[in-house]
């Protein structure tokens, strides 16, 4: 459906929870986050219900994310429940890669497209540094894995902090280059600054023509990345929240005080 500012909104980025297996320095802080209570957190058929609801608002792409999404329970029961509307064109997941490997041929079978996996070093060490004790193997396996199963086409996400030319984000380049995966580099963002950018080789970030709405794992429906507006699924019923998501979509993001990056999923 087209917003105010004629947007094409059909795109539904759904985080299935706010755990993860992996600490990056960039996404959780030191300190560590507060936890949503368990029975915050939407039921699979819930999701599929406000995934069927945004159907009929123009819905036509999913991604799974999280969080890290292999970690949620049945997250493979919640890709069949998706996959089977029949509406939905494209169903895809953002992984860190980590349990990619045993998931990949159960995902596929479930009728998962493609995946976007997330590798930001070749360096085992800096990979271990970064997302506070991460095995960088597990990942590698997990691309490969992925390939097995033909989770086409598989994207790279590379968050850099600077630019496409600094030396880890050169290494991933080149070993996508190499085994033929497409690669996006993500500037290093903060909600809460207000510092957000655009996607190289991807399509986030471009206010004009974004298309997406999220949903966080507790039931909100976000219309910006880059904006405190919420509404909740829950309280004011799925309809209504996607419709005052829809009106109330900004014309360009600013500032997101609420949340952050391992709520909403990048
Ligand atoms: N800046 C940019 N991207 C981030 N992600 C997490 N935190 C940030 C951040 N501060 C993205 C990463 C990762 C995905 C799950 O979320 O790209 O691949
Ligand atoms: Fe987990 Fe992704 Fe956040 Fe890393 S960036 S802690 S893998 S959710």
């Amino acid at each position: 459906m087209l917003d105010e500012f004629h947007r094409n909104i059909n795109y539904l980025r759904i985080s299935v929870t706010d755990r993860c297996n992996l600490r990056c320095v960039y996404c959780i802080p030191a300190e560590g986050v507060k936890l949503m209570k368990h029975t915050d957190i939407l039921s699979l058929e819930e999701i599929a219900e406000i995934v069927k609801v945004g159907v009929r608002w123009g819905i036509d792409k999913v991604r799974i994310t999280g969080g890290e999404p292999l970690v949620r329970r049945n997250v493979v029961e919640l890709v069949r429940m998706i996959s089977s509307i029949k509406e939905i064109k494209d169903v895809s997941m953002t992984t860190n890669g980590i349990l990619l490997s045993q998931f990949a041929p159960m995902l596929k079978e479930a009728g998962l497209q493609r995946v976007n996996i997330s590798l930001d070093t070749l360096n085992p060490e800096t990979f271990r540094t970064i997302t506070r004790g991460g095995n960088i193997d597990e990942v590698f396996k997990g691309i490969r894995a992925a390939r097995e199963s033909e989770l086409f086409p598989i994207k790279i996400n590379c968050v850099i902090k600077d630019s496409s030319n600094e030396p880890d984000a050169v290494a991933v380049a080149e070993f996508c280059e190499k085994e033929k995966l497409q690669v996006r580099f993500i500037h290093e963002m903060d909600l809460h600054g207000g510092f957000f950018s655009t996607v190289e080789g991807g399509e986030g970030g471009h206010c004009s023509t974004c298309n997406r709405l999220r949903l966080t794992a507790n039931g909100y429906i976000k219309p910006c990345l880059f904006n405190d507006l919420e509404y909740s699924t829950r309280e004011i019923g799925i309809d209504e929240a996607f419709r005052l998501a829809f009106q109330n979509k900004p014309e360009c993001g600013s500032i997101n005080l609420h949340n952050e990056f391992n709520n909403i999923g990048g």
